[in-house]
């Protein structure tokens, strides 16, 4: 339908910029300025970028301009490898946000993800490292995708599969194009509790390796898991990187490109909502040793990932088994949970009910009391990262537990704003329940509900008059 051939148009235009061919890195020494009809033009050679996906695995479908998600990226570098089957697919690293089982899982399934996409570096993030050593050393033997670390220095290299930097070759018809893969970890986001490894200073570990790869690769290029000031240091430093792949705290990547002497630093932006695409354009070069290849970075596209990709069928079966993993080792029922203030207890809505009855009934009839069957219509019931704003109280003790346990307490419910209604239920204290604009901006964030306004807001759902 109309979707489908706005897809076609406009996907591979989105966000384009087109290099002027100055970039002329170390392979040739020189400058290729010469005019491009006399070169015969060889084949271009795509390397797509990601990274820093945070735990974010999927848009989670509160509102509808969301970008990212596996699913979307599957789609879209499926249909880039119609078109270079060469294509190489590096990932920057932080897959999970946070420490714990969920994020465990989380990790296992995007890398199970990008191993699909046929990914063939994963750099190692701080958040990669906090999931442990030992996760990390599974997933490092198990994986087909290489674990490259530059500066990560591990006690145990047999336990862990990882490389200081990859080299890997493309066959054109003419040649073998050896690109050297690095990757680092800034030591400033390693937290001092992670006493596991040893992260060494970039610059130093990047040195030697340099030195050695110069000559045995025809581009390099740094995954820089760092934020920008510092990948651009390490770019003034190591000249001899073409590319420096960066992050940390770019939502746009598209608007922080930077290019330092020869080399370009580019981030890859927040969550996977983006998917950056290099092209390096090869040039046939005679020298008296016979043909060889000149290549330069002709263009970088940073293309969002937006409602025109559809999501691939095979990593949206892939995610039904996360939410099916979270189900079978009832995740729902481990939430760490606090105590509600000063002894209250949440009751639900029911018991509001009895006295509250109209502005109960006209509850019913808002998409707050539907909220978790929402989540059962997608899939996320028993997913606590999207549970915990579908229900009442769920990171409190008496609060939401699971649906057989706690069926009262299912959906936003009058306790999710006037919070746990035990003591009021005896008092009818006037004084109970105060509810102000904060009270919804704890789900209604930037993130699940951009275009949140309070008066709007209320105004659609608000209580009618109270009969006395
Ligand atoms: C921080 C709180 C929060 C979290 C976490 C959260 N949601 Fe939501 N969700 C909301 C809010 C708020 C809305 C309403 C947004 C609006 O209308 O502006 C919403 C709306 C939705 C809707 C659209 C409902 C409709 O029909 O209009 C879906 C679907 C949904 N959420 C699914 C999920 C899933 C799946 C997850 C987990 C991946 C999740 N939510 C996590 C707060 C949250
Ligand atoms: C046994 C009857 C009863 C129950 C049960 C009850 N309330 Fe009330 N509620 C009252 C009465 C009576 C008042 C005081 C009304 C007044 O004096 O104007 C009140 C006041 C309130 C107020 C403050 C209204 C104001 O004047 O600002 C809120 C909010 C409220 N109730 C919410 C709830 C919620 C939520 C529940 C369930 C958790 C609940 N009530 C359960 C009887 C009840
Ligand atoms: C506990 C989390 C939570 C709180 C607190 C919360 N909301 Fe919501 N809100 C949601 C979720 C989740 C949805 C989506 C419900 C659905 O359709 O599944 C939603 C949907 C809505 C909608 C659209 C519902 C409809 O019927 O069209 C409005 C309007 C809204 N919220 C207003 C507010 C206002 C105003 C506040 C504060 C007074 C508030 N919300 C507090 C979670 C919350
Ligand atoms: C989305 C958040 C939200 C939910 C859910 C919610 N309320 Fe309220 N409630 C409010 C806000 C906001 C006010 C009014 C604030 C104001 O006008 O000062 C309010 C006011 C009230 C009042 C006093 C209003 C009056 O007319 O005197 C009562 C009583 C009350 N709510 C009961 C309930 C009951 C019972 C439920 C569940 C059936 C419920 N609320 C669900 C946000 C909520």
């Amino acid at each position: 339908m109309s979707q489908i051939s706005v897809f076609k148009t406009f996907v591979f235009i989105s966000i384009l910029l087109v290099l002027s061919n100055q970039g002329c890195n170390h392979l040739c020494g020189k400058e290729t300025n010469g005019s491009p009809d006399k070169t015969k033009s060889a084949p271009s050679i795509h390397i797509v970028l990601t990274g820093e996906e945070n735990g974010y695995l999927e848009p989670c479908g509160c509102s509808e301009e969301q970008l990212g998600g596996l699913s979307k990226r599957h789609t879209l570098i499926s249909h880039l490898k119609e078109k270079d089957e060469n294509l190489i697919l590096l990932s920057l690293g932080d897959l999970p946000s946070k420490v714990g089982r969920q994020d465990e899982i989380k990790m296992e399934t995007a890398l199970d993800a990008l191993d699909r996409m046929g990914y063939v570096v994963h750099n190692i993030g701080e958040k990669d490292l906090n999931m442990g050593i030992d996760l990390l050393g599974y997933l490092s033997q198990i994986s087909n995708v290489d674990f490259v670390s530059s500066n990560i220095v591990d006690l145990d290299t047999s336990a862990f599969n990882i490389k200081p930097y990859i080299i890997k070759e493309i066959k054109t018809e003419e040649s073998i194009l050896k690109v050297g893969i690095l990757g680092i970890v800034s030591p400033e986001l390693i937290e001092s509790a992670c006493q596991d490894v040893k992260v060494l200073d970039p610059i130093l570990a990047l040195k030697p390796l340099l030195s050695d790869l110069h000559d045995k690769t025809d581009f390099l290029l740094l995954l820089s898991h760092a934020e920008m000031a510092e990948s651009i240091k390490i770019a003034e430093v190591c000249p001899e990187f073409d590319l420096i792949v960066s992050g940390h705290l770019v939502d746009r990547p598209d608007l922080y490109l930077k290019k330092v002497n020869n080399t370009y630093v580019i981030p890859v932006g927040e969550k996977g909502k983006y998917v950056s695409e290099i092209t390096l354009s090869l040039q046939e070069k005679q020298t008296d040793e016979g043909g060889s290849f000149n290549s330069f970075l002709s263009a970088i596209e940073t293309i969002p990932l937006d409602g025109k990709f559809e999501d691939s069928h095979e990593i949206a079966m892939l995610l039904r088994t996360y939410q099916q993993r979270l189900k079978d080792e009832e995740l729902l029922a481990q939430v760490f949970k606090v105590d509600p203030p000063s002894g209250l207890e949440f009751i639900g809505n029911k018991d509001c009910a009895v006295c509250h009855g109209k502005i109960f009934k006209h509850w019913e009839e808002t998409g707050h009391s539907s909220a978790y069957e929402t989540l059962v219509r997608s899939g996320h019931e028993y997913d606590p990262e999207c549970v915990e704003c579908h229900v009442i109280g769920l990171n409190y003790f008496t609060g939401f537990e699971t649906i057989e346990s706690t069926p009262a307490l299912k959906g936003v419910g009058c306790e999710s704003c006037h919070g746990p209604g035990s003591d009021h239920k005896e008092t009818l204290s006037k004084d109970y329940g105060r509810v102000g604009v904060e009270n919804c901006e704890i789900c209604h964030n930037d993130e699940h509900s951009p275009n949140f306004e309070f008066k709007e807001y209320w105004e659609k759902i608000k209580h009618p008059a109270e009969e006395k």
